[in-house]
């Protein structure tokens, strides 16, 4: 059984004066899935996610939310949506209680603000000032009004920048609950350990223009097939006997650590039957596996950061 996507974007086009922010993008993003937007600083996420929003006109294109049009239909839209604030927007001294009721009045209906707090680990924090908070809270927050509306689908723009490992994971955890509420989740990240742990499918762009669509773990299959497998030993004939697999490369490090490179489906099973076949000790045994970084730079030609 299919349903018609929660969002869909056709030959989505937006320009800056003589800058083309974003070319000729498509996408769907299927009910109940977390989808990202992933790409560097600059390739076009934000002013894709705000086309998506409503909130910017498109130069060219088509975009659905729901069935309805962000810009023609932004009132019916702003109630079934949630977006998360950016941090600008809120008084430093208003507490957290006080933005709570202020979004909740914006809306028709609204969920309980005391278990949407507990929720999102806040309770204890309900009466504090939005400037006392940490980055981890504040962020915390900028979700908790981003679903005090009860959303069909939530907008998170960079979600966890300038947190710290154990806060991001936490934010991570937040958002997959939302998902298991039945929600639909577009966010845009250019954190690529983000992207690979919490979407269920990723859309890659860089320079405003979609390189590929898929599930993460898809998308290193199709671009990264090969695996690695570096292995320690004290076998002088091990280099040569790993030479003679089919379809390996062997290099040897300085340090003598041996690097077997091969394909996913059979470079394993060839490896350890090499190495039981010679009775070869191996002293360390690590296998590699690409990540989604590696994807970027295979698709994209440069890194990440760059
Ligand atoms: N309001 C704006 N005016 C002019 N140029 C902009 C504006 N917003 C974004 N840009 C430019 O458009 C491009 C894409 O920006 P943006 O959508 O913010 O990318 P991202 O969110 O991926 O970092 C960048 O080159 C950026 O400098
Ligand atoms: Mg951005």
């Amino acid at each position: 059984m299919s349903t018609a996507p929660v969002i869909q974007v056709t030959g989505l086009r937006k320009r800056y004066g003589s800058i083309v922010a974003v070319d000729d993008v498509s996408f769907d993003v299927q009910d109940g899935e977390i989808f990202g937007l992933i790409g560097p600083n600059g390739a076009g996420k934000t002013t894709t996610m705000e086309c998506v929003e409503g909130v910017r006109q498109p130069d060219a294109g088509r975009i659905t939310v729901l069935g309805l049009d962000p810009i023609r239909d932004v009132y019916a839209l702003q109630h079934r949506v949630g977006v998360q604030l950016q941090e600008a927007h809120l008084q430093k001294r208003i507490k957290v209680s006080e933005a709570i009721a202020l979004w909740a009045s914006l809306y028709r209906t609204s969920v309980d603000p005391r278990l949407l707090l507990e929720q999102l680990g806040l309770e204890d924090k309900r009466n504090a000032w939005f400037m006392t908070l940490s980055g981890g809270q504040k962020q915390r927050l900028f979700i908790a009004l981003a679903l005090i509306n009860d959303p069909e689908v939530v907008f998170l723009d960079e979600l966890t920048t300038g947190l710290d490992p154990q806060a991001r994971r936490a934010i991570w955890d937040l958002v997959r609950g939302i998902r298991a509420r039945g929600k639909t989740i577009f966010l845009t990240t250019h954190l690529m350990e983000e992207a690979e742990r919490l979407c269920d499918r990723v859309a890659i762009i860089d320079h405003g223009r979609i390189v590929d669509i898929h599930s993460p773990a898809g998308l290193i299959r199709r671009h990264c097939p090969q695996r690695s497998v570096l292995l320690t030993t004290d076998d002088e004939s091990a280099e040569a006997r790993l030479r003679a697999l089919e379809n390996v490369a062997v290099t040897r490090a300085d340090d003598g650590v041996l690097t077997v490179q091969g394909n996913a489906a059979d470079l394993m099973t060839g490896v350890i039957q090499c190495l039981a076949d010679h009775r070869i000790r191996v002293t360390d045994f690590q296998t590699v596996v690409p990540t989604l970084e590696d994807v970027f730079l295979k698709v994209t030609g440069h890194t990440i950061r760059e």
